[in-house]
């Protein structure tokens, strides 16, 4: 059978996927500002947690960081470009705290500030719809110094610095996301440490948590007070449905306490303005320290929840109930497929997610702030790389979001990760996850074959709607 003959139906399948998506539909890539920038030690640009992290051996891959990555800080312009290739709709992006605030308050790196306007206004020439994220994981090593998330004072400086930048840039951003996955903040950096800033104490993770989540909240009016009244103030939480894998009554009790611990920690704050009953419990710890009215600051309501959806976890129940943060899994799941960085590919878990959040939470719309999938992809030297796997991890996951919209779900667009392979923070630059591939000794970059399949996609969806 001719490669033609497979692609055809596939690709009127394809379209056909496209056309049910309403017209409003945005489509889009992201990425980090510490995964792609480089340029750690140009204009003015502070230290932040990762600097610092990344350069203490044995935190991350063969101690790979983050000083040039994808050089994206000096190609911006080409890296905008090839936005337009693609035909994004829109760009996540996020702005390094330390490039506007190098000591994390107090003097301003107006340097810094130019760097995001240019891209900005870049993203906008080419009818692209910017989607700034104002904390990817790069807290200003300052203020880890006094203490970091654990530390309440973070929460407020936290929202001072939000309010510099939208000041400069709120006439121009589409969608503001606060934080990005702060339980991977609060739990990967302070409970067991294989992030930055590398503290491994579960109750600090708790803490830190609360701070994070105060943040957020103290950061949303003052943001709402300086940017246009179209743009959508919001939070990306990283979201991982718990499967059970059998009927037993104690798999259902470990279920429970999983998906408190995965998602009810930040989702009830933010939208029931109070924690799970039993999370500090199930994980033989105490509540952080919270103060009169922290619950109203962190419940204010949003625009959005940026939901990040990556693979799911299938938890049996063990006899003595282990503590919430350590459940007994199932892995491999028999007849599951994996990618590189081992997360099973499970795309009927992202419909059944967004499903279950919008019959769970007052929740007014919904953006998939990331899905993506690593490979080992390989360059064949000249203008190709070829990622089957990958045009089927979006395509699966495309096709659920699908399924979501038709039960209901307030979805209103998708950012696929990566819009480049990049620093994948503890993984170094041995995982991929860019729809285009860096050669990170050139810094050429090239559209593997996922990248022209999305593009390809876009096309269908913007003909679906031309007169
Ligand atoms: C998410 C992060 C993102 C990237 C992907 C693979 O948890 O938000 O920066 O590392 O995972």
């Amino acid at each position: 059978m001719s490669i033609t003959n497979d692609l055809q139906p596939q690709s009127l399948l394809d379209t056909s996927l496209a056309h049910t998506f309403p017209p409003h539909f945005l489509w889009g890539a992201a990425t980090a500002a510490y995964q792609i920038e480089g340029a750690a030690y140009e204009d003015g640009r502070g230290l932040s947690i990762w600097d610092h992290f990344a350069a203490t051996p044995g935190k991350t891959y063969r101690g790979e960081n983050g000083d040039i990555a994808a050089n994206h800080y000096h190609l911006v312009q080409q890296d905008t470009d090839l936005m337009t290739r693609l035909g994004l709709g829109a760009y996540r992006f996020s702005i390094a705290w330390p490039r506007i605030l190098p000591h994390g308050r107090g003097t301003i790196n107006t340097v810094g500030l130019d760097f995001y306007e240019r891209l900005v206004d870049s993203l906008l020439a080419r009818g692209i719809k910017p989607f700034a994220t104002l904390y990817h994981w790069d807290l200003p090593l300052t203020l880890q110094q006094e203490g970091g998330w654990v530390n309440r004072d973070t929460a407020s400086a936290f929202a001072d610095y939000a309010e510099i930048v939208v000041k400069r840039l709120g006439d121009r951003v589409e969608g503001w996301i606060t934080l990005n996955e702060p339980w991977c903040s609060a739990y990967l950096g302070y409970g067991i440490g294989v992030h930055a800033p590398g503290i491994q104490d579960r109750q600090a993770a708790i803490d830190a948590a609360h701070h994070l989540l105060l943040a957020h909240g103290l950061a949303v009016p003052r943001i709402r007070a300086h940017n246009t009244p179209t743009a959508q103030v919001g939070i990306t939480l990283n979201c991982t449905p718990i499967t059970a894998a059998d009927d037993r009554p104690e798999t259902q009790r470990d279920v429970e306490h999983a998906d408190a611990f995965a998602n009810r920690w930040f989702l009830d704050p933010l939208f029931r303005g109070a924690y799970p009953d039993t999370l500090f419990a199930t994980l033989g710890l105490t509540p952080p320290p919270i103060q009169e009215g922290d619950f109203s600051i962190i419940s204010a309501p949003l625009d959005f929840l940026g939901v990040n959806y990556y693979t799911r976890s299938v938890v049996r129940g063990a006899a003595a109930p282990p503590p919430a943060d350590a459940p007994e899994t199932v892995r491999p799941v028999p007849g599951a497929c994996y990618t590189d960085i081992g997360w099973e590919i499970y795309s009927q878990g992202l419909a059944d997610l967004l499903v279950r959040l919008h019959q769970d939470y007052p929740i007014p719309n919904m953006w998939v702030t990331e899905n993506g999938a690593a490979f080992q992809d390989l360059w064949d030297g000249n203008d190709q790389v070829n990622d089957p796997r990958r045009v089927e991890y979006l395509r699966g996951h495309i096709q659920a979001l699908a399924q979501a919209l038709q039960q209901g779900v307030p979805l209103r667009g998708y950012f696929v990760w990566s819009l480049m392979d990049n620093f994948e923070w503890a993984e170094g630059y041995s995982k991929r996850f860019g729809i285009v591939y860096v050669d990170y000794p050139t810094q050429r970059r090239i559209i593997k074959e996922s990248g022209h399949w999305y593009a390809v996609f876009l096309a269908a969806f913007r003909q679906a709607y031309q007169p």
